[in-house]
């Protein structure tokens, strides 16, 4: 996994990475010092710095981290927190990263979000079939008791290998033993998560951002990035590039940059995806002055979301592509909320039928009418971010998917897939 710095003051979060090894309790400390004490940074102190700083998270809705620590503390009842390492998103690689390379980084955010919301126990979440992230974490937590670093509780849970075992409600009914479904809001886990608790669940990349925050300042940590967003993140870039990998940028940062940093193009591009598979198809054109922040991004209606990036090469088949996505999309709805299962299932549907040259004529206008239809139509957010991938797809490769329902396949459908995810298993119906 390549990481390269773009900018001045970069890398942060990755300053201490030692060649694909896991970055030990010594290492990390001469790396960035011992956490503040208790005394020095009580937790009205976190709270005051996370708020100055601008944290916002980093798991893909960037909500200010500020907000959900008021909101914990604000809550009755014993707080728990829950560390969000289960990247359910195929394409990000950023959080296995984390918690394979720099474990303590993350274990020193989790241990100083307890402090701030005054929970005496933390669960660090991962999917299962992560076990570099399990052995490292194991070993990052019995060198921390070693040291007697840490006041809170730490567990570890394993959530199952599904796009949405990391939504945050789906994380909690694992943990407290059922399916990794999404539950209806409110209450939302701040009120009532995990045992039924007061839960902070926080994305991994947000801790270890904390753990920085608390150690060198706000003022500091406001250095990078742009007013709205602040610092840097780790951004994991795929497709016809050079050195694909985990790259940490400044927010702003332009998209040809990125590239720059990562050896250059290695191909024409068909387009790009920007956030994922709930993100966003771009035109090829113009792309390398897009700036990756939300509010830049916001301006073609895309959002940098968990920041995977993919740069789609001109011999790949962007109908294909996103056939291929949709259908896994759709079978990964959790299957409880009517329109959800049965809206995504008719689109993914319709989409191979065109991919295939066997649409019906009103497959584009069903389409269309369907992505508008199905946002908000269920427990989760799922509808939506397929409906806003595929329409994004349907807007940007317009002349593509006509021919496509004209003549059916094209060369690029054989190519090897760029976009890949998890294959069901007999084990994962
Ligand atoms: C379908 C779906 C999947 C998600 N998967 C993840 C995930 O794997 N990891 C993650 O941190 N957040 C994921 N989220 C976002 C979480 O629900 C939650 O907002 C996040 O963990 C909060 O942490 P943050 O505020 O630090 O970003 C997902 C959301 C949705 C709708
Ligand atoms: S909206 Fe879909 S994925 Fe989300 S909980 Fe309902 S059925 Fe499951």
């Amino acid at each position: 996994m390549a990481t390269l710095a773009t900018t001045v003051g970069l890398p942060r979060l990755l300053s201490a990475l030692s060649g694909g090894e896991m970055v030990d309790l010594d290492r990390h400390l001469d790396a960035h010092g011992l956490l503040p004490s208790d005394r020095e940074l009580d937790a009205n102190g976190l709270l005051d710095l996370v708020e100055r700083s601008g944290l916002r998270g980093r798991g893909g809705a960037a909500f200010p981290m500020a907000t959900k620590l008021g909101a914990v503390r604000a809550a009755r009842g014993p707080a728990i927190v829950v560390a969000n390492g289960c990247e359910s998103e195929p394409i990000s690689a950023k959080d296995a990263l984390l918690l394979h390379e720099l474990p303590h980084l993350v274990l020193d955010g989790v241990e100083l979000a307890a402090r701030a919301v005054g929970a005496a126990e933390a669960i660090v979440a991962f999917e299962t079939p992560n076990t570099a992230a399990r052995m490292s974490l194991e070993n990052a937590l019995s060198e921390r008791r070693a040291e007697r670093i840490d006041s809170t509780r730490f567990s570890l849970f394993a959530a199952e290998e599904r796009f949405l075992s990391g939504q945050e409600t789906a994380l909690v009914s694992q943990i407290d033993g059922g399916p990794p479904k999404p539950t209806f809001v409110p209450p939302r886990p701040t009120d009532r998560g995990v045992g039924r608790r007061p839960t902070l669940i926080q994305n991994v990349e947000t801790l270890a951002n904390l753990a920085l925050v608390a150690r060198y300042g706000a003022e500091w940590y406001r250095e990078l990035g742009t007013d709205a967003e602040t610092g840097s993140k780790l951004v994991t870039l795929a497709g016809a590039v050079e050195n694909p990998g985990v790259y940490e940028i400044e927010f702003g940062t332009p998209l040809g940059a990125l590239f720059a940093a990562a050896g250059g193009l290695s191909s024409e591009l068909a387009g790009v995806l920007v956030g994922g598979y709930f993100g966003s198809w771009l035109p090829a054109a113009g792309v390398g002055a897009l700036e990756l922040s939300n509010e830049a991004l916001g301006h073609h209606g895309a959002a940098l979301g968990c920041g995977a990036v993919v740069a789609l090469p001109a011999r790949s088949c962007p109908v294909a592509e996103t056939v291929r996505v949709a259908i896994y999309l759709a079978t990964e709805t959790a299957g409880q909320c009517g329109p959800c299962v049965h809206g995504t299932a008719a689109i993914a549907r319709t989409l191979h039928g065109v991919a295939e040259g066997k649409a019906s004529p009103t497959a584009f206008a069903d389409l269309k009418r369907w992505a508008e239809e199905l946002p908000g139509r269920g427990a989760c957010h799922h509808p939506n971010g397929l409906a806003h991938f595929v329409s994004t797809a349907l807007r940007t490769f317009k002349p593509q998917f006509a021919d496509h329902a004209r003549h059916g396949p094209c060369d690029g459908c054989a190519a090897e897939p760029v976009l890949t995810f998890p294959q069901p298993s007999p084990a994962r119906p």
